[in-house]
């Protein structure tokens, strides 16, 4: 039987306009290396239901039905307000419960038993992110000796911060049942590292990878991309301005989903200080695309209040009768009206407090024209930023820092940016979609199988 890629993911593409990372970098991956794709259905069930097929756009995905219990506990519970908050260093935002701790762990056993029953011996197994940080634990204890691999798409957390979950030694041991764990960036693979150091199970190989008890791991970083040329190819379609009659002279585009880490509320008030002493006579613009991501937790709806708050005090103390600085959509947008607007943008605003990647850094730089680029303002704490050092850096905790950014990269010589661009375009190439998934599996397929565990009979 040939060996099939099983990759497993909470979310999966169904039919919306994907606005998370990990759907459009892996939709880009699997598109070009196949493979079965499992995640959670986007409607609600019993929980107890088989998997079912679900249709995307003429492909088709595995999906397993979470019920309205499992939604708030593992999904909106553990995995948003314990783990995210975790890994995004906002410790302060954990909602701590037990129920939650408890259905994450039946999630992913649930899940797993679900794998296991379609694994066949010789499949790769790919699971994705922080929704199922225990399920190859899962898979080892039902017997499945597959090379299974994890990708973080999210910053790996400190080890101080461990000690805020309940157990936090499971942690080292729910990593150690993979063959391979990637991680975004080195400085995600150093933290990982630090951690299997501090504990005394784990024993460090000469060739870099842990032994953890009976288990090896290789931990490694595999920076995500996009596909560029399809994305490159939209920006430049030929089609009508998106904006219509109501053009803007010159803006900063902002994309992301509106969460917390993504360091909004500091971008519109940076841009607020920009206005008040940006060069007469000029009339620039932040466009603003946050669509809205798991609005039932509390800190979400925090977040919205306060974007939507500086918004209206910005353009009420600034818009003219034939001027609104400020233009916030909260909704997703069609990909390709997204990578029209990110070429006709003068710059782009990455502000994120922490961030696995930043894909919308990656798609920004490859929608440019060569010619004429924008400039790209980066969080020093975006993932992207550790490749792409040609970006204008920021620190996004200060307002004055990105202030200045923006006043440089309105004012940026064509000479300056050009130079800039090509540097960051060649980071994006080189760390693209395809390649990611490419070199990843590779290292999966090229690790030391497991050796099967004793199923007690
Ligand atoms: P995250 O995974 O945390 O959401 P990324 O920047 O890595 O952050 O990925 C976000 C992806 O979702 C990008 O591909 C971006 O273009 C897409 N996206 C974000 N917001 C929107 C939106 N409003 N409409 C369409 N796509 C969006
Ligand atoms: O890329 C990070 C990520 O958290 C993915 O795990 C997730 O699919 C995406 O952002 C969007 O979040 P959600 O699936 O909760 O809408």
């Amino acid at each position: 039987m040939p060996s099939r890629l099983i990759a497993v993911s909470n979310r999966i593409p169904a039919g919306e306009p994907p606005s998370g990372g990990l759907v459009v970098a892996l939709k880009d991956a699997l598109a070009l290396s196949g493979g079965l794709w499992i995640g959670a259905h986007p409607e609600t069930g019993t929980g107890r239901e088989p998997l079912e097929e679900i249709q995307d756009n003429g492909n088709t995905h595995l999906a397993f039905r979470l019920s309205e219990d499992d939604l708030s506990d593992y999904y909106l519970g553990y995995a948003n307000s314990v783990l995210w908050p975790l890994c995004h260093r906002r410790v302060d935002l954990i909602d701590m419960s037990a129920a939650f701790e408890a259905r994450y762990r039946a999630v992913n056993a649930r899940v797993g038993r679900m794998i296991a029953s379609i694994a066949r011996p010789e499949d790769v197994i790919w699971v994705h992110d922080y929704h199922f940080f225990p399920l190859a634990s899962e898979l080892r204890a039902l017997g499945l000796s597959n090379r299974i691999g994890f990708f973080l798409h999210i910053p790996f957390p400190e080890l101080g911060s461990l000690s805020v979950l309940s157990q936090p030694e499971d942690f080292s041991d729910w990593l150690a049942s993979y063959n391979l764990v990637g991680l975004q960036t080195r400085a995600d693979v150093a933290r990982c590292l630090e951690v299997y150091r501090a504990d005394p199970r784990a024993e460090f190989l000469v060739d870099g990878s842990v032994k953890f008890e009976d288990r090896v791991t290789e931990i490694r970083s595999f920076p995500i991309g996009i596909d560029v040329e399809d994305f490159r190819t939209q920006a430049a379609r030929d089609a009508p301005d998106p904006f219509g009659r109501a053009a803007p002279e010159s803006f900063v585009i902002g994309v992301d989903r509106l969460d917390y880490s993504k360091g909004i509320p500091n971008r519109f008030r940076a841009f607020g200080r920009y206005l008040e002493t940006r060069p007469e006579g000029s009339y620039p613009c932040l466009v603003q695309i946050a669509p809205p991501t798991r609005e039932q937790v509390q800190a979400y709806q925090d977040i919205t209040s306060e974007l939507e708050e500086i918004a209206g005090h910005l353009n009420g103390a600034f818009a003219e009768l034939d001027w609104v600085p400020i233009r916030y959509i909260h909704r997703s947008i069609d990909r390709t009206v997204l990578a029209r607007l990110h070429r006709r943008a003068r710059v782009c605003a990455v502000t994120s407090i922490a961030d696995g990647m930043n894909l919308v850094a990656k798609e920004f730089v490859a929608a440019q024209d060569p010619a004429d680029p924008g400039v790209l303002i980066l969080s020093r704490f975006a993932g992207a930023a550790e490749d792409m050092t040609d970006a204008l850096l920021v620190n996004p905790y200060d307002i004055d820092d990105m202030t200045e950014a923006y006043r440089r990269a309105f004012a940026m010589p064509l000479e300056e940016r050009q130079a800039r661009h090509t540097a960051c375009m060649e980071v994006v190439q080189r760390t693209d979609a395809a390649s990611w998934a490419k070199q990843f599996l590779a290292v999966l397929r090229a690790c030391v199988p497991t050796l099967p565990r004793q199923v007690p009979s």
